[in-house]
């Protein structure tokens, strides 16, 4: 067991988080900075990106409460898309890394640049074709749909991202989307079990679903994710492959994040590194936690989740 070595590393930046605030309290607060927009409030754009299979898609704009601008659908099963919005573009791609896949392929396209017809606070929804309206409890944690308009606010919000399932538990602390990232880190999937609808393929025709990397941490040191978050002790973890950010997100992680993301993505269908990806996407595009944000998360900590397949999750008092 290396937990005892997780939990050192959990007790220190405690600690140093706790001295740092006291250090704040001493200079007293620090004012926030205005967000406020001058002039009219002008409504956001909402871009909506959705990684089809085989789903219809009718249910999207009955759950997208907003007016929407434009909306890509990436195709990859060589489906019929059926109840698309008459505005989509469809793009058809080869049945490779997922979802994930999908939402790295769209970032890696837009160049680390906010395009000319957007503005940083504008839109941008990830969904897939599955409303997931069929999962499953696993481990006693549950989750589910958040509303459009909630996930709207949060977006819109200091923490600039809005994850579209909610965890909840039956016993033992409110799952919260906050990780301690040395535990997230140790997270490693070996097979891919779920039987619900089609997702179990079993050594699919694109090769096995194991990857090379040891865990997670291996896979984020490789595609630069490792670099990026490394002052952070807790980072943000979203599952389900359902989010919501602004264009001001997209052009924050170092040039060619997104690339290297897809290329890695692109092994085969059914793949260990989407499982990472996916725990990857919140840290990414929200806003990085602040030190007294990671104190908050731990102020209020009952436990930690160290074992598979929700490794560093904080549930909370
Ligand atoms: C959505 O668009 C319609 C037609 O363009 C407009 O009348 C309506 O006010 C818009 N709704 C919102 C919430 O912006
Ligand atoms: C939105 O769609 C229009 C029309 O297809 C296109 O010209 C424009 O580049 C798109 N903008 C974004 C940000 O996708
Ligand atoms: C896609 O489907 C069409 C018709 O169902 C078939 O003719 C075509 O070969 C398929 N393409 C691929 C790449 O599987
Ligand atoms: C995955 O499936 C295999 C074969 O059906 C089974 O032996 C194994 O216990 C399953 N693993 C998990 C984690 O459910
Ligand atoms: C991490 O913190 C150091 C020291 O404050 C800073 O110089 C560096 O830019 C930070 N790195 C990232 C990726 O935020």
């Amino acid at each position: 067991m290396k937990s005892w070595k997780s939990w050192a590393s959990i007790a220190s930046s405690f600690f140093f988080g706790l001295q740092y605030c006291a250090f704040v309290g001493l200079l007293g607060s620090v004012p926030r900075r205005s967000t406020a927009m001058p002039g009219r409030a002008r409504t956001p754009h909402l871009d909506v990106v959705i990684a089809h299979c085989d789903r219809p898609l009718g249910w999207v704009s009955k759950f997208v409460t907003r007016n929407v601008s434009n909306v890509t659908i990436i195709s990859k099963c060589n489906q019929t898309v059926e109840g698309a919005p008459p505005q989509a573009r469809i793009v058809r791609l080869g049945n490779v890394g997922r979802c994930d896949h999908s939402y790295a392929h769209w970032l890696a396209q837009l160049q680390d640049r906010v395009p000319s017809d957007r503005q940083g606070s504008d839109l941008i929804l990830f969904i897939k074709d599955n409303d997931m309206s069929a999962r499953y409890s696993e481990h006693g944690v549950m989750d589910r749909a958040v509303p459009f308009d909630e996930m709207v606010q949060s977006a819109t919000g200091p923490s600039r991202f809005a994850c579209g399932r909610q965890w909840f538990s039956r016993r033992g602390g409110q799952p919260s989307t906050y990780h301690v990232k040395a535990v997230l880190g140790s997270f490693a999937m070996r097979a891919y079990n779920r039987t619900a609808g089609k997702l179990a393929s079993p050594q699919g025709s694109s090769g096995p679903f194991q990857s090379k990397y040891k865990h997670m941490r291996a896979w984020m040191q490789d595609v630069g994710i490792a670099e990026l978050l490394k002052n952070q002790t807790v980072v943000r973890v979203c599952y389900g492959g359902a989010f919501l950010t602004t264009y001001s997100q997209t052009v924050l992680p170092a040039s060619r994040t997104w690339q290297k993301i897809e290329a890695s993505l692109a092994r085969g269908e059914s793949i260990e590194e989407g499982h990472f990806a996916e725990r990857s996407w919140a840290a990414l595009l929200s806003t990085p936690l602040t030190l007294q944000d990671e104190v908050k998360a731990f102020t209020y900590l009952k436990t930690i989740h160290f074992a598979p397949p929700l490794n560093g999750m904080i549930l909370q008092r």
